[in-house]
């Protein structure tokens, strides 16, 4: 079937020529990674960048995560240390971002890092993305597809809904395998976990071989992305609810609710990774239904709970 959207393309052989000729040429184009759905530009190429932050209407004081293929090609723009190098080996390609230092003659633009000393950088775990970063000569910034403080996209049309035609073109791989933006972790001072995600800190705590903490948020600005409102469809919500609701929607996990019209369970079998897959669908579907609020049951906070419940937290401020 062909499909509606002149703007969505599966990947050939000419849509990815298309692509790697936007990217190269300084347009955006959206791109499938195994966490959500990216709007990739070229990272050394200040006028891709710029498009980025004014399409998504993010502020300048919010660094973006520079994408590469593999550590051969990191080295011109950050200083790397032993604690990347593990978790690099055990993790990468994977859903995982490290905050580390940038190199002063890095081609990186000053505005994809927000003038900071630091890059975030990350090495996406998907087929199409990869092949992409691999044809080409420069690293990818790539923020989540969706305007600042929203809901990050988990497929193509949920960039659609998003951007209606603006961009020129998303290549559609389904939906995300993970649903939750990538772990960040700061490499560059002490070891800390900027924003949780499917990669725990059980798990960096084990490659490294010592403690590694979350970041306090109340006295450090060290993810910038991570201060005010975000990740929220833009509706109130109320967190650790108990009871079903008669005035909003109920967005509730495992079975311990019988499904009523304005329940929206993330797992009815209580798995975290098809909670997170749901998450970001849940409340985009609550949005579309005009609910004026949101209630929410509690979430186990362990594992991946530990990701999902800050995204709600988030969206909840
Ligand atoms: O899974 C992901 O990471 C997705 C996919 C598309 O790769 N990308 C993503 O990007 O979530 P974005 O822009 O929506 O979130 C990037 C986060 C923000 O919280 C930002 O503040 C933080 O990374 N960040 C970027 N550079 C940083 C830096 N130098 N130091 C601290 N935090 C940084
Ligand atoms: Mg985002």
């Amino acid at each position: 079937m062909k499909n509606i959207y002149s703007n969505i393309f599966k990947l050939n052989k000419k849509n990815l020529s298309k692509a790697i000729r936007y990217l190269k040429s300084n347009s955006l184009v959206v791109l499938p990674t195994e966490t959500v759905y990216g709007l990739a530009g070229n990272a050394y190429s200040k006028k891709s960048v710029q498009k980025i932050y004014s399409i998504k209407k993010r502020p300048k004081l919010n660094p973006l995560i520079v994408h590469y293929h593999s550590i051969k090609d990191i080295y011109k723009d950050v200083i790397i240390n032993q604690e990347f190098l593990k978790l690099y080996k055990e993790l990468c390609p994977g859903p995982i971002t490290f905050v580390l230092k940038k190199k002063k003659n890095t081609n990186i633009c000053d505005l994809a890092t927000a003038n900071l000393k630091t890059v975030a950088i990350r090495f996406p775990n998907n087929k199409i993305i990869r092949k992409i970063l691999k044809s080409i000569k420069f690293p990818l910034a790539i923020p989540s597809a969706n305007k600042s403080s929203g809901v990050s996209p988990v497929d193509a049309l949920d960039v659609v809904d998003e951007f209606k035609k603006k961009l020129k073109m998303i290549i559609d791989d389904g939906r995300s395998e993970i649903g939750l933006e990538s772990t960040v972790v700061d490499l560059t001072n002490k070891t800390q976990i900027l924003r949780p995600g499917k990669i725990s800190e059980i798990q960096i705590s084990k490659i490294l071989k010592k403690d590694v903490f979350f970041a306090n948020k109340n006295t450090t600005i060290r993810s910038p992305g991570n201060l005010k409102k975000h990740y929220s469809p833009g509706i109130p919500i109320k967190m650790n609810q108990k009871k079903i609701p008669f005035d909003g929607a109920f967005i509730v996990f495992g079975n311990k609710f019988k499904s009523t019209q304005n329940i929206f369970n993330l797992s009815k079998k209580s798995d975290l990774n098809e909670a997170a897959k749901n998450l970001y669908k849940i409340f985009n579907l609550i949005k579309k239904l005009k609910y004026k609020k949101i209630y929410v049951a509690k979430i186990p906070n362990k594992g991946l709970g530990i990701a999902i419940n800050d995204r709600i937290k988030h969206a909840a401020n």
